[in-house]
């Protein structure tokens, strides 16, 4: 058996005011290197140990910093020089986007780099032993007692002091803690090849395991019903047809359910013959002013005059008070929200029929009231 050193000489108390009263004297005796330990958190213990502000908020500093460069340099990165797209002609690199992606990093890097650091630097991990563990004190302190922990190591330590010190203070049980300084020191516990071995047999375990799962046995019967079902999924093969082509063109001749195809593509003549099949009604006139303030305004103005609100990104298109417009059918007109017309793009898909027809009795109603004939006024 290796020779045991004295660690330090501990003192138990009873109650939380106790506790606090005899770290006040201690820390005014001048005391630096000794520790409190009590079951639960006593408050106002930092102050009566006149504990410094730890440092482990700078390390968390440096950290996030270190995080947020990583996350600009990784967003610059990824999107300005490995696979820049233009979105909606924005910048390559636009900062704001990316500002949620940096606090992301930020907090990660400081959050998981903060514990570590606690765990390495401040409780010296890999090495887990402390001369104080497995101790009747530790024990003690553990259930129901407060106790105090004066190490041999401080500058002031004179063994009869400190026990007087703790008599003075009321303690009920007072002890020496010795160690091993072999045991103590062994420094790389954790790495002991039993633990690494123990390691390695849980890597390769678990990992085994998960890829077995969700590699094999998952497309293994019975367990495959949900991944192989007998249906068509988008872009994938199958083995119904002949050709190996999920996807099918339409049977010639056939129309999707809902759709009815536009019968006079391309063909004005055809569709001027078409009837408008709704009455100027109060709900159709109120309709077809909205849908046309909404669809056709930005570039026809309010009135149909061909004063564009977009400022000349758009060419300006003619005015729809125009006599050519003004006898042509409404079906015409039908036919050019369907179709577009030159330039101006088809709103087929963005007008219901019924909107349509709305929107063309709106237009005729803004037409008449620049055309008025004289017997509108009477
Ligand atoms: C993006 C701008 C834009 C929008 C939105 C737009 N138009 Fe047009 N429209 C034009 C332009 C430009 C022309 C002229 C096209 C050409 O050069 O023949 C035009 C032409 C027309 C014509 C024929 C005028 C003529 O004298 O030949 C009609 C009718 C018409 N639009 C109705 C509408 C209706 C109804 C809507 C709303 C459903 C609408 N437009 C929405 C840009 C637009």
């Amino acid at each position: 058996m290796s020779e045991k050193k004295l660690y330090s000489y501990t003192a138990l108390f009873n109650t939380p005011d106790e506790i606090i009263h005899a770290v006040e004297k201690v820390s005014e005796k001048g005391y630096k290197n000794y520790d409190v330990n009590t079951p639960y958190p006593v408050h106002g213990m930092d102050g009566a140990m006149k504990l410094p502000p730890s440092k482990l908020g700078y390390i968390a500093l440096v950290l996030g910093l270190s995080g947020m460069m990583a996350g600009l340099l990784m967003t610059y990165w990824m999107s300005a020089i490995d696979y820049p797209i233009n979105i909606g002609g924005k910048p390559i690199f636009s900062f704001p986007a990316y500002i949620p992606i940096i606090f992301e990093i930020t907090v990660l890097f400081a959050a998981v780099g903060t514990v570590l650091a606690m765990l390495l630097f401040f409780f010296k991990l890999p090495n887990n032993s402390h001369p104080l563990h497995g101790t009747n004190y530790m024990k003690a302190v553990s259930s129901d007692k407060f106790g105090i922990s004066i190490q041999v190591d401080d500058k002031l330590f004179v063994k009869e002091e400190v026990i007087n010190l703790f008599k003075e203070l009321g303690s009920t049980e007072i002890n020496p803690v010795y160690y091993d300084e072999v045991e103590i020191n062994y420094k790389n516990k954790i790495f002991e090849p039993k633990f690494i071995m123990f390691l390695v047999v849980a890597f390769i375990l678990t990992s085994g395991a998960t890829y077995v799962t969700l590699n094999k046995l998952m497309f293994m019967v019975p367990f495959d019903w949900m991944s192989n079902q007998e249906k068509v999924i988008p872009q994938s093969k199958s083995m119904f047809y002949s050709d190996g082509f999920g996807m099918r063109t339409p049977v010639e001749g056939t129309i999707a359910r809902g759709h009815i195809p536009y019968p006079y593509k391309g063909d004005l003549e055809a569709a001027s013959a078409m009837p408008n099949p709704l009455l100027p009604t109060k709900e159709n006139m109120k309709l077809g002013q909205q849908k046309y303030d909404t669809f056709c305004s930005l570039c026809h103005g309010y009135h149909g005059e061909g004063d564009s609100r977009l400022r000349g990104q758009f060419p300006n298109p003619p005015s729809l008070h125009s006599e050519k417009v003004r006898n042509w059918s409404d079906g015409s007109i039908y036919h050019v929200i369907m179709e577009g017309q030159n330039i101006m793009p088809a709103y087929s898909s963005q007008l219901t029929n019924d909107e349509k027809w709305a929107v063309i009795l709106h237009l005729r109603a803004l037409q008449r009231s620049l055309n008025a004939k004289e017997t509108d006024l009477q």
